[in-house]
């Protein structure tokens, strides 16, 4: 069988996850292929007819934001559903979340999203992580080792029930509720975030790796300026990849020392 999970990850820990994946169904004598979202891959509309055609379940996988998926993943799928239609014939579909506390994200409002397409969710699954927004804790790094292995047996789980056909939904609970509560309030902000960003041009080395790596292509240089534009999607990659911290939110610039930057599970 053939897997494909088109994936978004802003600071690494949804491509930890979905290339986990890739190997464990590798080791279990299946093909899986996974493709990334970012501005940069450039996927045309043909290429993503191809793909779904071609795989045998269509996964997507991202990081929740406020109890929601990004805005970025939720554009994605809008565009797979209006370039596949119905389809004669249902394929399975598959989820993948990453999240730092709580997911309260659920299986019904990603059917919901997938509606009209003919792609039928047979398994969802929530992979507790860690939060890559930069707090006062530091990382706890024993911690979130403990969390990639409990992922690990997941993902096993999760590829299994694929092969085999069986439905693996997880993620119904009390804290959907709560979700419901706080996805109306946290996308209105998400969706405003680009106008917190700036940059600090005592510190800018103007390496551009901001611009070059935004995946949804929200930072432009205009003349000495950096710009930031509404189809930021809130992933903290340009804050927490810049090379010497550069990034500010809210007019704040915080010293990486004191607040060290999140850059995935492998760095
Ligand atoms: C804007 C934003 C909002 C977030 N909201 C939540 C949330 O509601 N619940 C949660 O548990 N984690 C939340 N997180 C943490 C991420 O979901 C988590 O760190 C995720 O694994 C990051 O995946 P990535 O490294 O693939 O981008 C949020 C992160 C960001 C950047």
């Amino acid at each position: 069988m053939k897997f494909t999970t088109f994936y978004f990850s802003g600071t690494g820990n949804t491509r930890w996850a979905v290339y986990e994946f890739a190997q464990i169904v590798g080791e279990k004598g299946h093909q899986a292929d996974v493709v990334s979202i970012d501005i940069q891959t450039r996927l045309s509309d043909e290429q993503i007819r191809a793909i779904v055609a071609d795989a045998d379940a269509i996964g997507f996988a991202n990081p929740i934001y406020g109890g929601d998926i990004p805005p970025i993943m939720r554009a994605f799928i809008s565009r797979v559903v209006d370039q596949i239609g119905p389809q004669k014939m249902a394929k399975s579909a598959y989820a993948i979340n990453t999240y730092g506390y709580v997911n309260a994200f659920g299986p019904t409002e990603m059917q919901k999203l997938l509606d009209g397409s003919g792609l039928l969710l047979s398994a969802y699954v929530n992979l507790g992580l860690c939060n890559n927004v930069t707090g006062s804790k530091p990382l706890d790094r024993a911690k979130l080792a403990k969390r990639m292995v409990k992922g690990q047996k997941e993902l096993n789980r999760l590829a299994d029930c694929l092969i085999a056909g069986r439905k693996r939904i997880k993620g119904h609970g009390p804290q959907l509720m709560i979700g419901a509560m706080i996805r109306k309030k946290i996308p209105e902000a998400i969706a405003k975030f680009y106008q917190t960003l700036g940059v600090d041009s005592t510190l800018c080395t103007h390496c551009m790796a901001c611009v070059e790596n935004c995946p949804s292509g929200s930072i432009r240089l205009k003349g000495k300026q950096f710009v930031f534009s509404s189809g930021c999607t809130a992933c903290m990659r340009c804050y927490n990849f810049c090379p010497t911290g550069a990034i500010t939110i809210d007019g704040v610039r915080t010293d990486p020392h004191k607040f060290p930057r999140y850059q995935g599970p492998d760095a």
